[in-house]
């Protein structure tokens, strides 16, 4: 008994005092920081030892965030302080008027690592390179060559959308997309909650939206593009309540990310109108749609019911979702009903809209219908985002465009003036296949692979520095027409999403090769989270 204690004994010495491996970082991250100075010396030791000093609470999330990075790279978990003991110790601070919006100056010595950041997004965007700079495996400790990191975001817009209509993911799948947003300083998360397929948004004075809406009897088997078109048996349903929708708001803002919900206004609503047929021109009945591809059914805008429908559902959004920007979509509305419905041209009359050579009278209709969903969220201090089709109805100039029809295209409104996302369906569409022999993704002609990703210039060479600074932002897309599973999604997403946040971050020179290589540290860390992605 006595022998085989002190053989124990022993042996736990002889463990602890085995020397930890140290591997070196490399901050020539995904995205590329703005600038790396390696001021020599000697490196910080992230280790077991290392303590994370949090001044706030928002400092404090931030450190909680970077301990569990930590723990699932390097297998160990610094613990949080408020104050800084003498050393080995990663500071975190916020208000450095030095470091541009959400930017920060990490300065990185023997004893210390301190992240100055211009506001908790900042440092948090320090913390995510420290953690994307590890390159050692669990159970190694990570030396931080001594050095001053200075780092700002290109574009304040950095976006990403997920179409949860046609697929119903679960809030903790939504949760995950957000951590990998965050992996990528993607700081929003455009959440597409309604569609012709389904509508996933509770909205409590409108009950039938979730009680039907949400509800399709059965999904296209095979593709669109197919002499005849297979539906299987399976029932898809599936919403969020407001709770689970605040949590998830909740949970994107400890993490940077503000969630904007779209709203898709006029088309895109058959799941709305089986819900509400009165909705609709025709009456219905209607069905929440099984196949992909849009319908003639759209909202009615000549119906009075229509406005008071609106009301109550942008009120509720607004409630749900505190951001700056709301999503109306615009895109793909048909106006065939509207033609012939005696109401809706009896308003176009009322309204005294006439077509001339830039738009039809049903498009100026359309146009009224934002514009009266546009005041309502106005008024409660918000602003509209609508996809590029509202440039060609005249929609108000303080709308931000979505640009997503063709490369930049004569769609783009930078040049009309004005104030633009670009989302192009050339090369930033993540449910179009990555390569021709991938099973998984869209069926298009058109293969989008990481390089052409990578490749894209959101500022087309002959902008003015007027138009230049209409561009706000850059956001992939992922729809989910052919995506079956949120394992397919993330294979779809990854890694074109870290060209995607190149693009955002940083106009450095383009450079495939060197992306690629500062891409094979990101991948760790997606192996490590247990992330589905193209390999490379
Ligand atoms: C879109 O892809 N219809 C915006
Ligand atoms: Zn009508």
């Amino acid at each position: 008994m006595r022998i085989s204690y002190y053989f124990a004994a022993a042996l736990l010495a002889a463990v602890s005092c085995t020397p930890r491996n140290a591997v070196e970082a490399d901050y020539n991250v995904v995205p590329l920081p703005r600038q790396i100075e390696l001021t020599g010396g000697n490196a910080f030791r992230l280790s077991p030892g290392t303590c994370l000093v949090a001044a706030d609470s928002s400092q404090a999330v931030n450190a909680t965030l970077f301990a569990d990075y930590v723990e699932t790279l390097a297998g160990f978990r610094p613990e949080i302080k408020s104050e800084a003991p003498s050393d080995n110790y990663i500071r975190l601070t916020a208000g450095n008027t030095e470091a541009g919006p959400e930017g920060y100056v990490m300065t990185i010595t023997a004893d210390s690592i301190r992240i100055d950041g211009s506001d908790a997004a900042g440092t948090f965007y320090g913390l995510q390179t420290l953690r994307k700079a590890i390159r050692g495996s669990k159970g190694d400790d990570v030396l931080y060559p001594a050095a001053v990191v200075t780092d700002a975001p290109l574009f304040s817009y950095r976006g990403a959308e997920l179409d949860c209509a046609r697929r119903f993911f679960p809030a903790d799948s939504v949760k995950t997309f957000i951590d990998m947003l965050a992996l990528h300083n993607i700081n929003r998360f455009h959440w597409h909650l309604t569609d012709d397929q389904g509508w996933r948004i509770e909205i409590k004075s409108r009950p039938k939206l979730t009680e039907i809406g949400s509800k399709r009897r059965c999904t296209l088997a095979n593709t669109l593009f197919e002499d005849t078109l297979i539906y299987d048996t399976i029932p898809h349903c599936g919403f969020y309540t407001q709770e689970q929708m605040r949590d998830i708001v909740r949970y994107a803002a400890d993490r940077h990310i503000t969630v904007i919900p779209e709203i898709d206004i006029p088309g895109h609503m058959l799941a709305a109108l089986a819900s509400y047929p009165e909705l609709g021109c025709t009456g219905g009945p209607y069905e929440v749609m099984c196949r992909w591809g849009g319908s003639e059914d759209i909202l009615c805008a000549g119906n009075d019911s229509v406005y008071a429908f609106l009301d109550d559902v942008l009120d509720e959004v607004a409630e749900i979702f505190p951001s700056e920007y709301i999503h109306l979509g615009g895109d793909e509305a048909p106006v065939t009903r509207w033609e012939k419905c005696p109401k809706c041209q009896k308003k176009i009359h009322e309204l005294g809209l006439k077509d001339d050579e830039h738009c039809s009278a049903e498009h100026k209709l359309q146009n009224y219908l934002l514009a009266y969903a546009a005041d309502r969220l106005v008024a409660k201090g918000r602003k509209i985002i609508g996809w590029d089709e509202v440039v060609g109805n005249g929609v108000d100039k303080s709308t931000v465009i979505m640009a997503w029809r063709g490369p930049h295209g004569g769609y783009d409104g930078v040049y009309s003036g004005y104030k633009v996302i670009k989302a192009s369906n050339w090369y930033l569409y993540f449910d179009y296949k990555q390569a021709k022999e991938d099973s998984i993704g869209a069926p298009y002609d058109r293969m989008i692979p990481l390089d052409s990703t990578y490749a894209y210039t959101p500022i087309r060479p002959e902008y003015t520095p007027e138009q230049t600074a209409l561009v706000i932002g850059v956001q992939g897309n992922l729809w989910t027409e052919y995506i079956k599973s949120f394992r397919d999604a993330q294979y779809m997403a990854l890694p074109r999403m870290a060209a995607l946040a190149e693009l955002q971050w940083t106009d450095a020179p383009k450079d495939f090769d060197g992306f690629k290589k500062r891409l094979e540290g990101l991948i760790k860390v997606y192996d490590a989270e247990g992330y589905n992605y193209r390999p490379l």
